[in-house]
C-alpha cells in the first residue's frame, strides 16, 4: 500500500521526485537527466508522490491541465524494486480521484509503447497512431473519469 501526497515544487521531496524520474524514465533510454533549473514550468503542475510505510518515495506522477475538462498524466514512474506489486495501479487510481476532485472529466497521457498494456488494464484507450517522444514510440491514451461505484 502506498500513500499518495502532493509534492511542493522546489522542495526536498521534489528533488527526490526528480531523482526517481531520472532513474526510472531517463536512465534506461540514455536521455539527458532533468535538472532543477530546467523545470520552472512544473510550478503549474499537480505533482504527486507515492510513499511506502517507511515514508520513502517509491513512485510519482504529474497531473498537467490541458483544458478545463482534461488533465494529462505525465512522468508516471515506479522504483524498479517496487514494480509489479500493484504500486503503479494504486498511484494511477489515486491520481484519477485527485483529478476528479479537481473537476476534470478526462485523463489522458502520452504512454510509452512498453506501458500500453498497463494503461489498457485500467480502461485507457489509445487514440491515433504511434509517435516518437524522447526517442521512443508513444501512443496518446485517454479515459473519461468516473467515480468508483459504491459496493
Ligand atoms: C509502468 C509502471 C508505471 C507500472 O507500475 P507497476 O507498479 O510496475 O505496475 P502494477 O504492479 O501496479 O501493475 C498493475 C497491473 O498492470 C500490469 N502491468 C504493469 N506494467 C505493465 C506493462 N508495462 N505492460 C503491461 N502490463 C503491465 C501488471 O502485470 C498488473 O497486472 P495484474 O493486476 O493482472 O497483475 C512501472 O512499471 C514503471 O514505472 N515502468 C517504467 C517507467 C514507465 O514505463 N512509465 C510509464 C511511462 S508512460
Amino acid at each position: 500500500m502506498i500513500i499518495t501526497k502532493p509534492i511542493t515544487y522546489g522542495s526536498e521531496a521534489y528533488k527526490d521526485m526528480l531523482a526517481l524520474r531520472n532513474e526510472v524514465l531517463r536512465k534506461p533510454i540514455n536521455w539527458p537527466y532533468f535538472e532543477l533549473a530546467n523545470t520552472r514550468h512544473e510550478t503549474e503542475f499537480i505533482l504527486l508522490g507515492g510513499y511506502d510505510k517507511q515514508h520513502t518515495l517509491v513512485a510519482c506522477c504529474i497531473l498537467a491541465e490541458k483544458t478545463p475538462s482534461e488533465v494529462q498524466l505525465k512522468q508516471m514512474a515506479v522504483l524498479p524494486n517496487q514494480q509489479g506489486k500493484g504500486t503503479g495501479a494504486q498511484l494511477l487510481h489515486h491520481a484519477e480521484i485527485i483529478a476528479l476532485q479537481k473537476g476534470y472529466k478526462k485523463l489522458s497521457m502520452h504512454a510509452r509503447q512498453t506501458a500500453l498494456g498497463f494503461y489498457q488494464k485500467y480502461n485507457y484507450v489509445s487514440i491515433g497512431t504511434v509517435f516518437e517522444e524522447v526517442g521512443i514510440p508513444h501512443f496518446k491514451m485517454e479515459k473519461v473519469l468516473s467515480l468508483p461505484k459504491a459496493k
